[in-house]
């Protein structure tokens, strides 16, 4: 056994930060079935993305072969001043645990926006600048993206309109004022200002709202908008793309340090810091050179992974957006107000559902309470005040080494610590308090979500 000092934090150099983002897809045995246009309902070309997407963007979400794709200079000028992120130790934690594990996380709540959606908001952000558009829409559940985004439009000088969910948005006033600050429009969704927020509203005037209301109602706000166009936090294939760097960064880390994750574990809302996460070592199962066991944890709340179907369904509660197949709630299906708001989306990232369907990663569901207390362990140990999606991996990672207690395995475990908390008091202090309770719906609650999937002549019948 190796002697050498393991340190806590470890920091690749600027000059070691990856200058390629890394696409799965070219490694995949098969792809991810085609996005298919509702309009037609055949599988969309890449033009069918112009009106909705920027096009070097829409490119990319199209692009199944080329296995690197650059960063552009001036997006990874821009990483440098938060990247590369560093890889921890949780030494602290594996003590407490008492377990032969080795745990170690991938920190991405190290900048200004506190999360690691700032790897995708920029490389978005910097391609519309380049196509001269002047406005974007994007909808935000917990703020992260929100917030991610608005700095990055602030860098390029765009103006944006953010579709935050309506109970996000009552419970996290500050996150609103951080994305005003930086220059967003924030508007509470479902909202009077679109046909698709007067639709949901008419029906349901209390509707607390959802990442499906708001991505109909941000797309419709750009399709009619001069010079505007919408962007994505999660769930794509070009955001997972971005945040290939996660992975990258963290696997070259852990070469230097001579080691290698048997398990890597992230939470799963849409699928992009997982997707991120887990690329490089998803590279390896599919060539043959690795097989370490990818893990997503998702809320019991809203479990799509481990009680969705694999089926072709909207993105968006509207059924304005293509259709895409993956593990899906329904995009009908209304998730409990659980304070893991970034993890309330009916669907899931194509790319990743059809890994899961392959067998090439695993899912498991895990109750709020269970992941606040595992939150709460892992700030007095780790001195990081998790965000409650990124708690979500910390419960898989604390639950997995408890496991090798059990069984006296050695594990290298590495979970993705994606984001800060500080913005979540609300949910702490509902915690704090003993006031938290757990949702998971009862198959009754789930039904009408899978009976409302769309149909597809030919193709879901
Ligand atoms: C801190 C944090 N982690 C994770 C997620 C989940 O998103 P994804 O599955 O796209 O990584 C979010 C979403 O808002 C988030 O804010």
């Amino acid at each position: 056994m190796s002697t050498k000092k393991i340190p806590h934090r470890l920091y690749l150099t600027e000059e070691q930060m990856p200058k390629q983002w890394y696409n799965l897809r070219a490694d995949m045995k098969e792809q991810p079935d085609p996005i298919i246009n509702p309009a037609t309902g055949k599988p969309a070309a890449v033009e069918d993305l112009y009106p909705v997407f920027c096009e070097e963007l829409a490119k990319q979400e199209m692009d199944d072969t080329t296995r690197y794709i650059d960063i552009p200079e001036e997006v990874q000028e821009m990483y440098k001043i938060y990247r590369p992120s560093p890889l921890c130790r949780a030494y602290n934690l594996e003590k407490a645990l008492g377990t032969p594990a080795k745990i170690y996380y991938k920190f991405e709540g190290n900048n200004t926006s506190g999360s690691h959606k700032l790897n995708s908001a920029i490389a978005q952000a910097y391609y519309a600048k380049q196509q001269g558009i002047t406005n974007l829409t994007t909808e935000t559940g917990a703020g992260q993206w929100g917030t991610a985004l608005s700095e990055a439009c602030s860098y390029f000088g765009i103006n944006l309109d953010i579709f935050m969910v309506k109970v996000s948005y009552n419970q996290k006033p500050f996150r609103k004022a951080i994305m005003e600050t930086f220059g967003g429009k924030v508007i509470a969704s479902p909202s009077d200002t679109t046909n698709a927020g007067r639709a949901i509203l008419a029906e349901d005037p209390d509707n607390s709202g959802s990442l499906g209301c708001a991505i109909s109602e941000a797309v419709e706000k750009a399709v009619t908008t001069e010079n505007c166009k919408y962007v994505l936090g999660s769930v794509l294939n070009q955001v997972l793309l971005h945040q290939s760097i996660i992975g990258l960064e963290a696997k070259q880390a852990m070469e230097q340090l001579g080691e290698y994750p048997d398990v890597v574990i992230g939470c799963a809302g849409g699928g992009s810091n997982l997707g991120g996460l887990i690329a490089p070592f998803i590279q390896d199962k599919l060539t043959g050179k690795a097989n370490p066991v990818i893990r997503a944890i998702e809320p019991a709340s809203c479990p799509s992974f481990t009680r969705g179907k694999y089926a072709y369904d909207f993105c968006d509660t509207g059924k304005i957006t293509p259709m895409a197949k993956m593990y899906t709630l329904g995009c009908t299906f209304k998730p409990s107000a659980s304070h893991a708001g970034g993890l309330r989306y009916h669907g899931m990232s194509p790319i990743l559902s059809k890994l899961y369907h392959d067998g090439y990663m695993e899912a498991e569901a895990v109750e709020q309470t269970k992941v606040f207390e595992a939150a709460t362990m892992f700030a007095k140990l780790e001195t990081i005040l998790p965000a409650p999606e990124s708690a979500h991996a910390i419960r898989g990672a604390i639950d997995e080494a408890l496991r090798c207690k059990e069984t006296g395995e050695e594990k290298t475990i590495l979970f993705g610590l994606t984001g800060t908390g500080y913005f979540d008091m609300t949910a702490y202090m509902a915690f704090n308090e003993g006031k938290m309770a757990d949702y998971i719906p009862t198959d009754e609650d789930l039904a009408p979500g899978f009976a409302a999937l769309p149909k597809i002549p030919g193709i879901q019948e």
